[in-house]
């Protein structure tokens, strides 16, 4: 590696990122990175100054405290521009966001999370049928990615015959990049007013799921209506992509290390532990979403302004050789935290819903692909474009096609 701070876009970040945060963990651990549209960011790689920067009250989540050139970059997408969609919990700080993350958190329950489980199982056994039946089996395309959004349409009830189009619609807002912004506008007007129509139908027959709750809630003056649409949206958002990126970092990890792959199917006690550490290794969500300091700081011993904007890169926090002995080995067993669900006030609510898909989606795979092998060398794999995500496209395979089923 160089003596000058690598990049952190391009195809050879995107291929193996992992290089350029180990550089910056190791020389400039706070690290100042440029950004489209003139923008600029911190980034923070290092695991305890991760974890401080999340736990810390003052690094406020509201975009409107962003500085002026963040701002007009419009980093934060369109959709954070518009209230209908803006005013979910992720946008906002205490005590507005304890209210939010309060009404949601029914949705998030032990109970409700067995109730999808059932869903997730049925929903995966019908997609594995279509991908052993496929010419070109793809772990992603095929399981990873519609799985998660079936799950994500349950939680709001979308109605069956509305699905394709919703499934559709969220494919727009998944390829969204810093460069897509115009791209996915129109989309973006679309969620707005389905959503709206789905709260309408709510008000008007009451149901007993997430959305009907937070009607309930709005109802009882606990929320205004542009806070039900835009936690639905929130649901979308953060609960798609992010998903489908665990999924498939964990298949490939399982590829990558066919010994350990076989351990764990031999003793399934195995597979939750293997997920967490898939999560440190190939952490799905490969920063945080924005902060904004509300008074100057000092991070990792860099002097942080009011409003300049921070990102908590949890990729780079997983694999900090000072937190966890040989980091870049995947130990299923290591028992070890990580920040790849965040950590303090925005701790993901949806952590303990996407632990189960993913161990009901590897699960299935281990069960029913015997032989399971990757259809093509790694350096064809194409991995999203993004500061933000760290997943696969997609990830074709192969198995034995006599025993599969
Ligand atoms: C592997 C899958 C997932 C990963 C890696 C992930 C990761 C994260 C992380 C790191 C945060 C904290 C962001 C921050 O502090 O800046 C977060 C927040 C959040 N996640 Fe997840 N998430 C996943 C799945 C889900 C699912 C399935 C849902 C819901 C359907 C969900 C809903 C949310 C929400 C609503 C927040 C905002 C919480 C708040 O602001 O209080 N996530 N997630």
């Amino acid at each position: 590696m160089t003596a000058t701070p690598p990049p952190l876009h391009g195809p050879a970040f995107e291929a193996d990122p992992h290089p350029a945060y180990r550089w910056l963990r190791e020389h400039e651990p706070v690290h100042r990175v440029d950004l489209p549209g003139g923008a600029w960011a911190w980034v923070v790689t290092r695991h305890e100054d991760a974890r401080a920067v999340l736990a810390d009250p003052d690094m406020r989540k509201d975009p409107l405290l962003g500085d002026a050139t963040w701002f007009a970059a419009g980093l934060g997408l369109p959709y954070d521009h518009r209230d209908s969609l803006r005013r979910s919990m992720v946008n906002v700080d205490a005590p507005d966001h304890t209210r939010l993350r309060r009404v949601a958190g029914g949705a998030f329950t032990p109970r409700r999370v067995r109730e999808l489980e059932a869903s997730a199982e049925r929903v995966t056994s019908a997609l594995i049928d279509a991908l052993v039946a496929s010419p070109d089996p793809d772990l992603v395309r095929d399981l990873a990615y519609p799985l998660p959004i079936a799950i994500i349409c349950d939680i709001l009830g979308v109605p069956e015959a509305d699905r394709p189009e919703f499934h559709r619609r969220a494919a727009v807002i998944d390829s969204a990049s810093f460069e897509e912004i115009e791209a996915i506008a129109e989309t973006t007007d679309w969620f707005d007013a389905y959503l709206g129509s789905l709260v309408d139908a709510r008000l008007a027959a009451p149901h007993d799921d997430l959305l009907g709750d937070l009607v309930r809630a709005h109802r009882d003056g606990d929320l205004t209506r542009d806070e039900v649409t835009s936690t639905a949206f929130l649901l979308l958002v953060a609960g798609h992509e992010t998903t489908v990126a665990l999924i498939g970092n964990t298949l490939l990890t399982l590829l990558r290390h066919p010994e350990q792959r076989e351990r764990i199917r031999a003793d399934r006690s195995l597979l939750g532990p293997a997920i967490e550490e898939s999560l440190r290794l190939e952490s799905p969500l490969q920063n945080a979403t924005w902060r904004f300091p509300a008074h100057p700081t000092t991070v990792g011993g860099v002097r942080l302004e009011a409003g300049e904007p921070v990102l908590v890169s949890l990729l780079a926090a997983g694999r900090d050789a000072e937190r966890y002995e040989q980091p870049d080995a995947f130990v299923p067993d290591r028992g070890a935290s990580h920040l790849s669900f965040g950590h303090g006030a925005h701790f993901c609510i949806g952590a303990q819903l996407a632990r189960m898909e993913a161990r009901v989606a590897v699960g299935a795979v281990l069960d029913r692909l015997p032989g399971l092998r990757a259809a093509v060398p790694e350096s064809a794999l194409r991995w999203w474009p993004s500061m933000i995500m760290h997943g696969l496209f997609a990830l074709p395979v192969a198995f034995d096609r006599d025993t599969a089923g």
